[in-house]
Formats: structure tokens, sequence, C-alpha cells
């Protein structure tokens, strides 16, 4: 059989659309290929929101998958992303997590960048190529697109616009930031986690109140809620009406789980976007966790935390209090993914299939709106990914 992987001959994909082969998760070769096709191929990945970088000569670095990245803001206000590489021999710029500079210098050869990535200094310049101008030599770039501040990359020519890319998840990923995306970092949470990228992007809607102990301990019920699926790409959203418990002698400062009116409908929303990114409302937790893969069992994820522009500083004390102790990977109402996600990983080195049930109606058959704690939302990412891969599903 000519032009296929040796991964797409020798894993088998099932024919039911609920089940997935354990073998996709810790083979290298279909790890190296995920990088080439889905990280460096043409899908969108967020690596920035504006926020973050608030004044004049702000950065941040960052990695999509094994590629290193530098998030500026110019003097002229824009915030751009470039590859964290100099254009002269490709010594990394920056490697810093974060700070401010107004110019990037390279420890090499001392090549000067201004804050839009502009060449403005080179030594002994007069030896170099006839014609040589440092015009031709700016930080180089990635395509990159916004919406409400949110910067996402490509690295491929061939992707689609941003729009199409999120088609109705841009609704849900604008009311998750606030609406209209004017945010505040208020602080993050970094945190490696030893599992492949797709079992972290695989957390459903099934195993909250069941995985972590603090709903069972609050006697905490989820409320009413709808989950829907993208009909491309795989994105999928969970919108769960607010409930709150009432105060338990369980939890001494109950202002970590109180919900405080911010003028949005009081509900909680869970976005994931393919491959990686997920983003949330959650009580007054305004959240977006920037995640790479770092190894075939190893994933970094920033939780990157905000508040509104329009908070008064009470509420952003609130948030920050909330988000340091509710939500997240140390969180009182979601710590236990971090240990799921690790012995997940340790159970995918035997052989079979994982198979989905919560909300599986017809396994022959994909659908798109579920209730809120279904596991089958993520079945159309599954599909999404099967596709994108390149694996051939079984006849049924
Ligand atoms: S590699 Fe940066 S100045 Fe030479
Ligand atoms: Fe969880």
């Amino acid at each position: 059989m000519t032009g296929q992987e040796a991964y797409q001959r020798d894993i088998v994909w099932p024919a039911n659309y609920n089940e997935i082969p354990k073998e996709i998760f810790v083979r290298q070769d279909l790890y190296q290929a995920e990088i080439n096709r889905i990280f460096r191929g043409p899908e969108w990945h967020p690596v920035a929101h504006e926020s973050e970088v608030p004044l004049p000569g702000d950065f941040k670095t960052c990695n999509l998958a094994d590629v290193p990245l530098l998030i500026i803001r110019g003097e002229d206000g824009k915030v751009r992303a470039f590859y964290n590489a100099c254009s002269h021999r490709s010594n990394q710029i920056e490697v810093k997590p974060s700070g401010n500079r107004t110019e990037f210098e390279c420890p090499y050869h001392r090549w000067l960048f201004n804050s839009a990535g502009e060449l403005v200094g080179c030594p002994n310049q007069r030896e170099f190529t006839p014609g040589f101008d440092k015009k031709d030599y700016p930080l180089a770039q990635p395509r990159q697109e916004s919406l409400g501040g949110l910067l996402f990359v490509t690295l491929s020519p061939d992707t689609d616009s941003l729009d199409d890319f999120l088609q109705e998840a841009k609704t849900s990923l604008m009311d998750i930031m606030g609406g209209d995306g004017r945010l505040r970092l208020i602080g993050y949470h970094r945190v490696r986690y030893l599992t492949n990228w797709k079992a972290y992007s695989d957390n459903d809607g099934y195993h909250p109140p069941l995985l972590h102990q603090a709903f069972t301990m609050l006697n905490w019920q989820g409320g009413a809620g709808r989950q829907y699926a993208t009909t491309g790409r795989g994105h999928y959203c969970i919108d769960t009406e607010l409930t709150v418990p009432k105060p338990t002698s369980v939890i001494r400062d109950t202002s970590v789980i109180e919900f405080r009116d911010e003028g949005r409908p009081k509900r909680s929303s869970v976005l994931a976007l393919f491959p990686m990114l997920v983003a949330s409302n959650y009580l007054n937790v305004i959240s977006i966790r920037f995640a790479t893969p770092v190894a075939i069992d190893e994933v970094e994820v920033n939780y990157a935390y905000f508040a509104h522009q329009d908070d008064d500083e009470e509420m952003v004390r609130h948030r920050i209090r909330q988000s340091s102790n509710a939500i997240g990977p140390s969180g009182l109402i979601s710590m236990e993914d971090a240990s799921v996600f690790h012995r997940v990983h340790i159970g995918n080195r035997t052989p079979g299939k994982a198979v989905f049930q919560k909300g599986v109606t017809d396994p022959s058959r994909l659908s798109f709106e579920f209730r809120q704690n279904d596991e089958s939302g993520n079945l159309p990412h599954w599909e999404y990914y099967r596709a994108a891969m390149g694996f051939r599903r079984t006849a049924a």
C-alpha cells in the first residue's frame, strides 16, 4: 500500500464512533505525525490573550509543541506573535517566560530587534554580503489572527480563516471572555501533567460529580444544561445552569465557592477547542488554559486567570481568591483531574479500546447535541482527530 504511514496500517480504527484504540496514546511514530499534521498543521492554536502583555514592550514566551514563540506588544500597541528565533542564525531570542523590554538582543552576535520585531542593529554590518539591508531581516512571524483579544497562530499556509475554524464556538468563546474580551490578567498556574496530550484533551462532562470529591462533600448538584459540538473541527462546549451549594461547615471561607453577580447569565461554560484549548467561565473564574504537548507522555498547561476590566477592586480580589482555590490544577473542585490524566496514561499501555458509554444512543452515528453530563460530547472531537491523522474507520 503506497502513501500509507505505518501507524495507519497497524492500528485498526473501530467501526463504532464511541470506541478509541488505546495504542494511539502511546505510539511514538504517531506522536511525531501528530506534531506535523496537527500542531504544525492546518489548525489554529491560541497562544496569548492581549491582556497578558498590557504595556508596550511586554512579552511572553511559549511553545507550540516543539516550536518556540515570542509574543510582544509593540510600541504601537499591537500584539504580535514571532518565532522565538534570531533572523541571523536562529539562536533563541528570549528565554524568560515574561517581562518587558524596549529592545530584544540576540546574545550570539548581538543583533538587536525592536518591539515590532524589526532588526535595528547588527555589529560589523559593512563586512556583510553586498546589498545587505536590515529591513530584510525582521523576526519571522507565523500566520496569526485574533478574536476578543485572544491571539491564535497557525504554522500552516493551508489553514482556513479563524472564523471558519471556530464555527459556532466563536459565540461561546466570546461569552466566556466576558462578552467583549476586555480582560485583565490576574495570575497563572503552570503545570505539567504526565499524560499524552489526547488524554488531557479528553476530559468529559460525565466525570465531575463522580471523580471530584468536593461535589459530594458540599452536596453540590449540577444544574440543567446543554452540551454541543461543532459539526466540523471537533470543538465542544458544556453550558450548565449554575447551582451553588449552601454554605456548609466543610469549608471555612465560603467565598471560594460563592457566585457574585456580574451581569452575566448564571451559568458555567467550559469550551474545548481542537486540539488542546480549554476556556471556561465557572463561578467567577475566567480561565484560559494554554496547553501544548511536551513529549508523548507529558503536556504543559498554563492556566491563565482573568478579571474583567470593568470589575471593581473587591471583585478582582474575589476572582483571585476563587481562581487560586476553586478551579485549576490544585483547585478544590478540580484537583483530582491531574491524577486521572496520569492514571489513564498508564492504563493506555494495555491493549484494547477505550469505550464511551454515557449519552451514546447509537454507536454507528455521530451526534452533535448532548446533555451537559454526557461523555459522548467528546466523540465529534475524536472523529475530527481520526480524519486529521488519516485513519480509516473499519466498515460496519
Ligand atoms: S544568531 Fe542571533 S545574532 Fe547571530
Ligand atoms: Fe475534572
